[in-house]
């Protein structure tokens, strides 16, 4: 009824301001926000919202929450009587997996309606934060670590060893890009060329929640001078009675060699005190391109191996690293056997 006498100033007014009806029309009844944006980032929960009229002064706001399957309301600690539009209630542990549902109302003298926003679940609406990234530069190398940027996190703590990363990487110089798809916490990128900057930016997947995270700041690291001694290269692993064989390329004669061994699933892991590298006791200062060890020395497995070269002053940055199926090495050990030595048997 009044708005039909009312002027086109107060229409606009009206439209810009959807919870107050309107102060100059002498209403004094409070409307409540309609539009509410839940924000889950890790661990943290931010509600956002509008103030739509700001010469009606000192209105707060206040958030009840209601989880499923129960009727009372209780106050949304951290998001009571807020004087700005955005409020912060991780502080509240909640269930990430149990759907909840919020309301909010606008208070000055008198208070408004409730409005109600949509009901979620925690877990379903989180984004996965920007990962923490540290660089170390080697001469044709960059080693990245990646961890989540929230440490012990609830949200993803049934999650943590299921992150997958990608990654975009370029030269500062030339800002022609490159992807990495699907790495682990370690990673190291090869065949990049000596004392020349590269920048890259990190985010962080969970592929079984369709999850994609939110990029990192982008880090800069220079590669160093080029090392006088290269690493060795074309490490090849077979089995020869009862024996693996490893076998690799070096450019100068007269040099020791030593041969590092990983489990390959402690590339996801983000913690530093499992990821060591060890030697391998009949790999270690040996003067050829190759060593011989039991195979009984790997259990069952997938390992990563990696070889440096020394000659006595100087050590070589570590080879790149292959990787070491003993399952697979067996395989071909039986196929050998049974595939063409077979018929000399019988
Ligand atoms: C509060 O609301 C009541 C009922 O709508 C109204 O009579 C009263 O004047 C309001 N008080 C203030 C301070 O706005
Ligand atoms: C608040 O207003 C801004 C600018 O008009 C808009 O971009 C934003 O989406 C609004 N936020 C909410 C929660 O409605
Ligand atoms: C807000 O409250 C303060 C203190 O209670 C008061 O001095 C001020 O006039 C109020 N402002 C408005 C716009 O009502
Ligand atoms: C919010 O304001 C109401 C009314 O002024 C007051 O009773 C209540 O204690 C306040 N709550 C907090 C958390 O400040
Ligand atoms: C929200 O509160 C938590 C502590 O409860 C704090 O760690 C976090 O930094 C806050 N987030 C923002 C965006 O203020
Ligand atoms: C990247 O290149 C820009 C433009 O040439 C330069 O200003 C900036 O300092 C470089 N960044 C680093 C980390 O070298
Ligand atoms: C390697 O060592 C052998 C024997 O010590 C020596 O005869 C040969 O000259 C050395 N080769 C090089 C390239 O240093
Ligand atoms: C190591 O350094 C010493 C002293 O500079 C030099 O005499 C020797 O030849 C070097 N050895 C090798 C293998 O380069
Ligand atoms: C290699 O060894 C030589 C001789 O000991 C030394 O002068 C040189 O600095 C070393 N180079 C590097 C990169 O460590």
């Amino acid at each position: 009824m009044m708005v039909v006498l009312l002027g086109a100033t107060t229409l606009v007014l009206v439209a810009v301001a959807p919870w107050v009806l309107s102060a100059a029309a002498g209403g004094k009844n409070l409307k409540s926000p309609q539009k509410v944006e839940v924000d889950i980032i890790d661990d943290n929960f931010i509600l956002r919202w509008n103030r739509s009229d700001e010469s009606v002064g000192n209105v707060t706001f206040s958030f009840d929450y209601q989880k499923t399957g129960m009727d009372n309301w209780i106050k949304l600690s951290g998001c009571q009587n807020i004087t700005s539009t955005k409020c912060n209630f991780s502080s509240l542990k909640l269930n990430v997996y149990e759907e909840i549902k919020l309301r909010i109302r606008a208070e000055k003298e008198n208070t408004s309606s409730w409005y109600e926003v949509d009901s979620f679940t925690p877990f379903r609406k989180a984004q996965i934060g920007p990962p923490e990234v540290h660089l170390e530069a080697e001469d044709k190398a960059i080693v990245i670590h990646i961890s989540p940027g929230t440490k012990d996190s609830v949200m993803w703590a049934l999650d943590g060893l299921s992150f997958t990363y990608s990654l975009v990487i370029w030269k500062n110089s030339s800002g022609v890009e490159e992807r990495i798809e699907n790495i682990y916490s370690r990673h190291k990128i090869y065949k990049l060329s000596p004392e020349t900057t590269y920048c890259l930016k990190v985010k962080a997947a969970l592929l079984t929640s369709w999850k994609i995270g939110v990029y990192s700041p982008v880090h800069c690291i220079k590669t160093t001078v080029e090392n006088e001694l290269p690493p060795p290269e074309n490490i090849e692993v077979s089995v020869q009675n009862q024996n693996y064989v490893l076998k690799w390329d070096y450019t100068y004669a007269n040099m020791t060699f030593q041969v590092q061994w990983l489990h390959a699933f402690l590339k996801r892991n983000p913690g530093n005190h499992l990821y060591k590298w060890k030697q391998i006791p009949d790999c270690e200062n040996v003067k050829t391109t190759q060593c011989v060890f039991p195979q009984n020395v790997f259990q069952k497995g997938i390992y990563l191996l990696r070889v440096q070269a020394s000659d006595g002053n100087n050590t070589s940055f570590w080879s790149e690293e292959i990787k070491f199926d003993t399952e697979i090495q067996a395989f071909l050990l039986e196929v050998l056997f049974q595939g063409p030595h077979h018929h000399h048997h019988h």
